[in-house]
């Protein structure tokens, strides 16, 4: 029998934690389905990440309906046992596995889910569910007609329905010393992934093989999976903010932008690195680039409880606005380029995301209409960037393909943050002295 990566007992703790909050309620998580490649071939599956946090489980096609405060609390409906679809496909843990292994006071096959959910749901006041899952939204308007039948000439209606987006949401947002954890291992090896990347790098690998170090680092040193699909821009590509052709060469004089990061028990990191092919800066290149970097120092410098995301953003959106006045990509008044918001032609985005199970985790950043501070315990990424695209008639002919994002992993302290990423090189002589030294050992 296969085994759960994690100590289901941390999967309890959370739902006595979530428990506490909703009694007289029942939550109800959906699990991911796979999605079909072609034919019977299926897209690597990964859970969905509520279902995940939640239960553990990791297998597709699962309901779990949480019942706090009443008899047979927790509840999976799963995929059957099947042995000639095991053959297959690979183990399953069945209803009675879910008992065993997963803590579920009753596990049921997914076909009986129709039928047993009135009954399940009959009791409660209301319902913790996201609508939009079209196999499942129909069975539940079902189960709640029926329950509604069943109620008589009582004068109650249908149940109410709650999205549980913002409860789960305000639970993960704040890590756990085991989260911390996770998201220090997903860090370091990112780190290293970020770091062999560096030193396998001369000019003419193409963005394929540069890839192709990352996730082998990723896979060697233990990871299930990257967090998200790995970005290796070379030159002019790293204006594209998501770019993943990575189907390029990398050529003498080109800067390459890598953006990656890998999960560890399905807690990811998120790191990008901007360095020169050759392993030395141009002079244009370095100006740029340590310009970025001291305003990324400086917003990292900012991360500590009671801060905002919008403060932090407010003075990168100024620090930025100043820099692309000095290279003569803007011109005029600096408080009008940002009032018109000029400054998003070269920094379209945010300066950070909340960063957990999720690359862009869950979690409110604002409270009652207001950005909120920042807690201990929460963790986020630091990424301003500035990004010239190659067709911009009107920058400096120099400027013109540049991109330039460096992003880290920060964890809210007591007292400041803690850099997880600090084990990526980012100082201009340090990845001067890195970059195509050559790739001796991986792990
Ligand atoms: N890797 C996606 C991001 O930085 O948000
Ligand atoms: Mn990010
Ligand atoms: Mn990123």
């Amino acid at each position: 029998m296969r085994k759960p990566e994690v100590d289901i007992e941390i999967f309890k703790e959370r739902q006595k934690e979530l428990g506490s909050k909703i009694k007289g309620a029942a939550l109800i998580l959906v699990a991911n389905s796979e999605y079909i490649r072609n034919h019977d071939v299926h897209h690597l599956f990964r859970q969905d990440s509520n279902f995940y946090y939640m239960t553990g489980f990791e297998e597709p096609d699962a309901v779990f309906v949480f019942r706090p405060g009443q008899v047979e609390e927790k509840i999976m409906f799963v995929r059957p046992k099947d042995p000639a679809a095991e053959t297959w496909d690979g183990f399953r843990f069945g209803p009675e596995g879910v008992e065993s292994v997963f803590a579920m006071d009753k596990g049921y096959n997914l076909e009986e889910l129709s039928s047993k959910l009135p009954d399940l749901l009959k009791d409660v006041n209301k319902i913790y569910y996201r609508k939009g899952n079209h196999r499942f939204d129909s069975i539940l308007d079902l189960a709640m007609e029926t329950v509604q039948k069943s109620f008589g000439r009582s004068g109650k209606g249908l149940l109410p329905i709650e999205d549980f987006w913002e409860l789960i949401g305000e639970q993960r947002v704040i890590k756990s010393e085991k989260e911390k954890e996770w998201l220090r291992e997903a860090a370091n090896l990112s780190a290293k992934a970020h770091t062999n990347a560096m030193k396998f790098t001369v000019p003419g690998v193409t963005e394929r093989q540069v890839l192709a170090v990352i996730e082998y680092t990723f896979k060697m040193g233990g990871s299930a999976r990257p967090g998200y699909n790995s970005i290796v821009a070379s030159g002019k590509n790293a204006t594209t903010l998501h770019y993943v052709f990575n189907d390029e060469k990398c050529s003498d004089g080109d800067l390459l932008l890598i953006d990656a990061g890998t999960e560890w028990n399905h807690y990811s990191a998120d790191i990008t690195r901007t360095f020169p092919v050759s392993g030395k800066f141009s002079d244009i290149q370095r100006d740029v680039y340590s310009r970025v970097l001291e305003i990324q120092k400086r917003a990292v410098d900012a991360v500590k409880p009671g801060v905002t995301f919008v403060e932090i953003q407010t003075q990168v959106i100024e620090d930025l606005t100043q820099v692309m006045i000095d290279l003569k990509l803007l011109s005029g008044e600096k408080s009008k380029l940002i009032e018109s918001q000029a400054f998003k032609k070269y920094y379209p985005h945010n300066i950070g995301h909340f960063l957990g199970l999720d690359v862009h985790d869950q979690g409110l950043y604002t409270h009652n209409g207001e950005p909120r501070p920042l807690e201990e315990g929460m963790c986020l990424t630091i990424e301003p960037g500035l990004y010239i695209p190659i067709d911009d008639k009107s920058a400096p002919q120099e400027l013109r393909g540049i991109g330039v994002r460096i992003e880290d992993d920060i964890l809210v302290t007591n007292s400041g943050n803690e850099n997880l990423t600090s084990g990526v090189p980012k100082e201009i002589s340090e990845i001067e002295a890195l970059v195509g030294k050559g790739l001796d050992q991986v792990i």
